[in-house]
């Protein structure tokens, strides 16, 4: 699985993008990677996310760029097309991790219960998204799934924020944390990227 290698040498944090005009996409990526992140996660919840991942793919060749809020094979095929090194869902789907696995595309499904969990698990995979992280339990329930799932590492997202990072990311199992924090809605909208810059370092 690429995230594990990738995770070897990369800031565990993956920010959650909403783009609305594709012509931040570039000064977006530098910001994060000069404060050393690297992974971006554009989700296709606008048109400006698929332009972005492809813009970024032929332009920014060492960005972990990927697709998020993947809800349908169409939309996975779209990604894998643009140049996406990965897409992410906030839920579970079989034809979803089939596809990923037909495509060799590495895929964060989302999980929420330890049903989620038991299927990601008999799919073959042992890192999935946990979403929406606040609402579905936590920290609390994230030490609650290291004992009957020793070998599942989880991404937590939704409700993610700089004060609470930290703590998420102590844990042994969570691998790496998403969100929305780094690039907040205002701060694209004033196109902020030095403050981007700077939360991407505190991180
Ligand atoms: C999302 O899909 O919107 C992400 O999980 C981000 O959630 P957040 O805005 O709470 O960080």
């Amino acid at each position: 699985m690429l995230f594990n290698q990738w995770l070897a040498h990369t800031k565990p944090i993956m920010p959650v993008i909403v783009l609305d005009d594709v012509k931040q996409a570039l000064p977006l990526a530098d910001a994060l990677a000069e404060g050393g992140v690297h992974f971006l996660e554009f989700t296709l919840r606008t048109d400006a996310g698929l332009q972005a991942i492809e813009e970024i793919a032929r332009q920014r060749s060492s960005a972990l760029v990927g697709a998020g809020s993947v809800l349908d094979v169409g939309m996975m095929k779209a990604a894998f097309d643009a140049g996406a090194k990965f897409c992410v869902s906030p839920g579970f789907s079989v034809a979803l991790c089939e596809m990923a696995q037909h495509l060799k595309m590495p895929y964060l499904p989302g999980v929420a219960t330890a049903s989620d969990v038991m299927l990601a698990h008999e799919m073959g995979f042992d890192l999935v998204k946990f979403f929406p992280a606040g609402l579905a339990g936590g920290v609390p329930m994230l030490k609650a799934y290291a004992g009957p799932f020793p070998q599942m590492r989880f991404c937590p997202t939704g409700g993610i924020s700089e004060q609470n990072a930290r703590e998420y990311l102590s844990l042994p199992n969570v691998a790496m944390i998403g969100g929305s924090w780094l690039c907040a809605p205002e701060l694209l909208r004033s196109g902020d990227f030095k403050r981007i810059s700077q939360l991407a370092s505190a991180c």
